[in-house]
Formats: C-alpha cells, structure tokens, sequence
C-alpha cells in the first residue's frame, strides 16, 4: 500500500513539476512577436504583444471585454467569436459552450493565448465600454456584511446607464493577487446622477476583491472601473412585477426603483427580500422613501431564522415560500432576480410552480 502511495505521489509530482516548466518555458522562451488581432473584417486592426491571453491583450488595445472570474474560466462572460489564429477548444471551455457556439467558433477569450494572428467577432456595443479612473468618494457600511461604494468619476466626465447593468471594478495587485483583476458588480446609483458609480458589495471571506474593499480601500483612493456592460433590464410592458433578491442583489433594483420614480413609472411591483435575520436587512429607509414616491410599490423583507430579540413581525420563511403566499397566480406577471446562481435557480422553480412563463423571468446571476 505504502509503495503504491508513494509511487502515485511521484506520478502526481513529476506531473505538477513538468506543467510548471511548459509555463515558465511558455512565458520565457517562446517569443510570439508582434501579434495582429484583426476585428470584424478588418474594420478595426489591433498589434499586440504575443504570448497573454487574448482577454488581456483586448484590455490593453482599450477593448473591454465582460468577465467576472478575473479569467480564472469560470463565469463565462468572456464569449467572443474567434475565426483564425486559434487552437481546438480547450477543455477550460467546454462546460460554458453549447454545441451551437462551438460550430459558430465561440470562444472564451480569457482562455485562449495570442500566439499569431488572429480573426475575431465583436459585438459593437462593446466598442462603447469606457474606462475610467475614479475616485472612492465613500464606503458606507450597510450592515455587517454589505458595504455601498460611492465613486466619483473623473471631473468632466459622464457615464449613461440603463439600470440593471453593471461595471467591473479593478483591485490592484496586494497581498491576495500578484496581479490586477476585475470583478463585476451591479449598479445602484440613481440613473439621473452621471456622475457617480454606487455599488452595494457583500464581503466574500477570503475573496480577492471584497477582502480589498473591506479591508484596504479609503476614501480618496483612486479605482479603475470599466462598463457599463449586461442586458439585465426593465421591460417597457405594463405587467405588474415582482423583483427577488436579499443581501447585495438589490444593488440594480436601487437603480431601477429610481428610474421609475425619476419617470413616474406606474407599474404595480412587490420586492421580496429574503434575509436569515433582522442584521442581515439593509437600506429600510429607502424601500420606505420608494414605497412613499411610487404608491404600486411594496418592499416585502422575509426573514428565514430570525432571532428571538429580532422582535420580528413580518414575513417569515424562505423568500421563495413567502413569495408563492404572496402571489398564488403569476401567469400574467414578469419577475426580475438578482443574486446567487442557487438562489435564481430556486426562485425560478417557485416562480414557474405558480404559473409564471419562463420567457417572463429575468435574471443577473452574480456567478
Ligand atoms: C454580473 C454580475 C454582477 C455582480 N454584482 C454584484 C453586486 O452588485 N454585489 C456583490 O457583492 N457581488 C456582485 N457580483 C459578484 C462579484 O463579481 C464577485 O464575484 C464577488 O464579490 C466575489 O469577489 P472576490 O474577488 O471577493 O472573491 P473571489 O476571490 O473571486 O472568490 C473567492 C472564493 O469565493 C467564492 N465566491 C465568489 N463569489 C461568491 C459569492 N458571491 N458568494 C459566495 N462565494 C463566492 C469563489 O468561488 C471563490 O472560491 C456580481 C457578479 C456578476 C457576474
Ligand atoms: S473571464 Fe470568466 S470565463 Fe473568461
């Protein structure tokens, strides 16, 4: 048993040894030169250094492309169509394409190194993705988990978004990451305001971003931020809606609660919060100051173990079973969520359970 185990240890690090040298050799040894990204026919031409993924080799020719995993492969975000100058897809990519995307030469761009010249799709609006540095002007707690930060963006510049979209925030290289990364976050900020960037952000403990947020950022500090990017949006039906979301997925509803109060937008809406305990709650005053502006809105926060000294006379429960009491026929409504993949992916069984059509549930998954 002993010689068997130690027999596989040495498998598993000659293996490891020799992955580290293709890396170091990769980075190292092989000079790609000077590499041609040739976009949508040729409109645009890009030259880049060859060897980074073709992710950072966009960023750097000012092309902004959505990811949210800091190109670890895993959130998806990073599609583009890539016609040449690529290799077979890789086993990185295969849980993220379908059989279509595969055929139509979707790629993900974080995993794919610039080694020669390479042909690729992207879609126009992603021309108009800006970068700017901003300024914190403000991180205000929100309970003991959620922060809201407040950023200003450089003196004479503007940025229009629809609510519900997001930006990607970058966090320097610290003691948690040797290198930058992004990450998305939802903005909240009230659409009329220009010029400034709210986002509401839950700590991860341990995660990259969070942990700097938390734990580094003051205000005064400058931040790169890059957006607005994302679909997730108001229809522009009559349907009375619901919206789903607890902890920092309320972020793009602050936003989009604002716009109908800013447009006097009528529409009836219940929003259901769903929280473990009365400290889990945030931003009472102003669901309440919504609830007075637009008279079709209802803040609707459940909680699912609150504690005996909560005093707690609201909903209790899931928020999914709080929502089923709430609005037994859904049929004609729409529904908007915003949080955890777990938490969109029950609240659409629950929201379907009571007859609402699945091409009425939209969704932003912070995957
Ligand atoms: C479109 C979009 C919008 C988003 N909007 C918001 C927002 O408004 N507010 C907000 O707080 N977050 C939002 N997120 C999530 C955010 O992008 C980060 O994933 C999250 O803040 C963690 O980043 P991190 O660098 O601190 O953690 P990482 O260093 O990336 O992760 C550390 C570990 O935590 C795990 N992890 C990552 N995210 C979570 C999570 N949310 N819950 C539990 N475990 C996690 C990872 O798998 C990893 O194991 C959004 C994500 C997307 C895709
Ligand atoms: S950036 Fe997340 S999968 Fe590519």
């Amino acid at each position: 048993m002993m010689t068997f185990l130690i027999a596989v240890g040495s498998l598993v690090a000659i293996c490891g040894i020799l992955a580290l040298l293709l890396v170091i050799a990769d980075r190292y040894l092989n000079d790609y030169g000077i590499c041609k990204l040739i976009i949508n026919k040729g409109s645009r031409e890009e030259d880049v250094e060859g060897g980074s993924t073709l992710l950072n080799s966009l960023n750097s020719a000012g092309v902004f492309i959505p990811s949210a995993c800091g190109g670890q492969g895993s959130c998806g975000l990073c599609k583009l169509k890539v016609h040449s100058g690529a290799p077979p897809v890789l086993p990185t990519e295969e849980p993220h394409l379908s059989p279509e995307e595969v055929s139509e030469h979707v790629r993900l761009c974080c995993q794919l190194k610039v080694h020669e010249d390479m042909e690729l799709e992207i879609p126009e609006e992603l021309f108009n993705i800006r970068e700017f540095e901003g300024t914190v002007e403000s991180l205000t707690d929100l309970n003991h988990d959620i922060k809201r930060l407040r950023v200003a963006l450089p003196e004479g510049e503007e940025l229009d978004i629809i609510p519900g979209q997001y930006v990607q925030i970058e966090t320097p290289a610290y003691k948690k990451t040797p290198e930058p990364v992004y990450r998305a976050y939802s903005i909240a900020t009230d659409p009329h305001d220009k010029t400034h960037i709210d986002l509401v952000i839950r700590l991860v403990p341990g995660g990259i971003c969070t942990t700097f947020v938390f734990e580094h950022m003051e205000p005064g500090q400058p931040i790169k931020l890059n957006g607005p990017y994302g679909d997730f949006r108001l229809t522009d039906t009559e349907k009375e809606m619901i919206f789903i979301a607890g902890g920092s997925g309320m972020a793009p509803f602050l936003s989009m609660l604002a716009h109908m109060r800013n447009e006097n937008i009528q529409r009836k809406v219940t929003y259901f919060f769903g929280a473990r305990a009365k400290r889990d709650l945030i931003c009472l005053d102003e669901m309440k100051a919504f609830e007075e502006a637009l008279p079709n809105f209802k803040f609707v926060p459940c909680l699912s173990e609150p504690m005996p000294d909560d005093n707690w006379d609201g909903d209790t429960g899931l928020v999914t079973d709080v929502m089923k009491q709430h609005c037994p026929d859904l049929s004609n409504m729409e529904a908007y969520l915003c949080g955890s993949p777990g938490m969109c992916d029950a609240s659409v069984v629950a929201l379907t359970g009571n007859g609402m059509p699945e091409e009425n549930i939209f969704f932003d998954k912070f995957s």
